[in-house]
């Protein structure tokens, strides 16, 4: 697709953003503008402070912006305009009536849908960003037909595969860009000008297309089959606290086996993001609403699991420190769900928070880039909360640390100087295993790790 095209992009979010920079740095010849509803948000964009921390991204937006990337709040301008929509609002776990707590909330979903039909007066490709259930583009192809009007508008699935923190590599050198569509010769046409777009940059062999269904499906299975292999080695982790295995050389041994491979297998204190609860729950209520129980157990096991874990790292802790954190002040180290991210959206380090502040203890939090979003979900909580932006000053007094999240720089702190400052005995929790817990034990900390015996003088 090398002649010129108005894209445009509805919801400027952690994925739409990104995504639409990417396409903008390789595609000079066509004009992207992303949209949102949110005025703020969108003035950030245009800023030059921008409304979300993401490795790389930065430089690309502040390259491409005003020349080929815009950012507006102006919606039906952009979408009269545009040739090729990408969807991409967010589609939340549903708070309410049918389905509460597991179906995704689509009322984003569909206003887009109901938009793009009210201002639209030439065809179009719509393109599904957003994470959706199966069978969804159905749904969007039944609003857009409504047309009084008839417009030509092609469905596309095009779920995005990224991770945060290394999002702009991930869209740079995808594995693989997936594209569903309708198997008719319009869908087929409307699929092949997006693979077009992709092949500006993306090799040919690792565009992936099928049918719409599949599209759609395979995003919600990609991301059950990630978070089911970290409750999986959560599960073991719990296991070898009891029997003196150690998790990492399991996760090697195991992991090593180039039929199950390595990633993903790092035990934690439990995942957390926007996507991966939201899209088992997904997948669950699907199962239910087609009568198969036996497989949505399955799927709701790896969420108990996460659960559990979550809730064993904060038991562990009060267990170590006596059966009592009333008064103790916890140093947490990380609030973000994950390194590289301000994103603290359904972070582990949240329930930690909340648990603690239950037992009574204070809590000092610090984190490079999530202290504001921990203020935002902490707010109301009634407890003694502290926020550092030093990770000293956080432990200074502190009674224990937990590492929450795996900054590369809490790896790096100067330990003996920490220790010194701390209340004895001294304790750190380590949540993501990733400190030298031989060397924090000689130097009299007493160390609890996940899935590894303690070496405590407690223990
Ligand atoms: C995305 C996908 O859309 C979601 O389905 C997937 O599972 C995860 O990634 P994300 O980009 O993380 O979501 O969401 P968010 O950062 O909340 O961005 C969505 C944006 O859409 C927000 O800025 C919101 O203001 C905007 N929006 C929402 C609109 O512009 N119009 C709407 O009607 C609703
Ligand atoms: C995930 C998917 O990886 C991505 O493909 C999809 O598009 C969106 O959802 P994201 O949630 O951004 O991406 O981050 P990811 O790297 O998958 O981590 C999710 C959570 O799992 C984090 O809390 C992370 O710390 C945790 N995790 C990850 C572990 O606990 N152990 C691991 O081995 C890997």
């Amino acid at each position: 697709m090398n002649s010129p095209k108005k894209i445009l992009c509805i919801g400027a979010g952690y994925v739409g953003t990104p995504t639409m920079a990417v396409i903008a740095r390789h595609c000079p010849q066509h004009k992207i503008t992303v949209v949102d509803i949110n005025a703020e948000r969108s003035a950030q964009w245009n800023s030059d402070t921008l409304p979300s921390y993401e490795p790389g991204l930065d430089e690309i937006v502040k390259a491409v912006r005003g020349k080929n990337l815009f950012f507006t709040t102006d919606v039906p301008p952009a979408i009269r305009e545009a040739d090729i929509i990408f969807v991409s609002v967010n589609t939340p776990t549903k708070q309410f009536g049918a389905g509460a707590g597991m179906a995704a909330d689509l009322q984003y979903w569909e206003r887009t849908a109901r938009q793009i039909l009210e201002h639209s007066k030439s065809p179009k490709i719509i393109v599904e960003k957003s994470t959706l259930p199966v069978k969804t583009a159905q749904a969007m192809e039944r609003i857009l037909d409504a047309a009084a009007a008839p417009i030509r508008f092609d469905v596309l699935s095009n779920p995005e595969f990224l991770a945060e923190g290394t999002a702009i590599e991930d869209l740079e050198h995808p594995d693989r860009v997936l594209i569903g569509s309708q198997e008719t010769i319009e869908g087929l046409a409307a699929r092949d000008q997006l693979v077009a777009l992709y092949e500006n940059w993306v090799p040919r062999d690792r565009i992936i297309t099928s049918n719409i269904w599949s599209s759609e499906l395979s995003k919600l299975v990609a991301n059950a089959f990630l978070a089911q292999r970290i409750s999986s080695i959560n599960a073991v982790s719990a296991l070898c606290e009891k029997t003196g295995a150690d998790i990492s050389e399991v996760a090697l041994a195991v992991g090593t086996d180039h039929r199950v491979g390595r990633y993903f297998l790092n035990a934690s204190v439990g995942f957390g993001g926007s996507c991966f609860k939201k899209d088992i729950l997904n997948l669950v209520y699907i199962c239910r609403h087609y009568g198969l129980h036996e497989a949505a157990d399955y799927w709701n096991g790896v969420l108990k699991i996460n659960d559990y874990q979550t809730e064993r790292f904060v038991l562990n802790m009060l267990g170590a420190m006596h059966n009592t954190l009333a008064d103790k002040q916890i140093a947490l180290f990380g609030f973000a769900f994950k390194a590289n991210t301000g994103d603290t959206r359904e972070s582990p380090a949240i329930l930690v928070a909340r648990r603690l502040l239950d037992e009574k203890a204070c809590v000092a939090i610090t984190d490079p880039k999530a202290l504001d979003n921990a203020r935002k979900d902490l707010a109301g909580l009634s407890g003694r909360i502290r926020y550092e932006e030093d990770p000293y000053a956080a432990a200074a007094g502190a009674d224990a640390i937990a590492v929450l999240t795996e900054w590369d720089l809490y790896r790096g702190l100067d330990y003996a100087k920490i220790f010194a400052a701390m209340n004895k005995p001294a304790f750190v929790f380590d949540g993501r295993n990733i400190l030298d817990h031989h060397a924090l034990h000689r130097l009299g900390f007493n160390v609890y790790a996940i899935g590894k015996s303690p070496l405590s003088s407690f223990a």
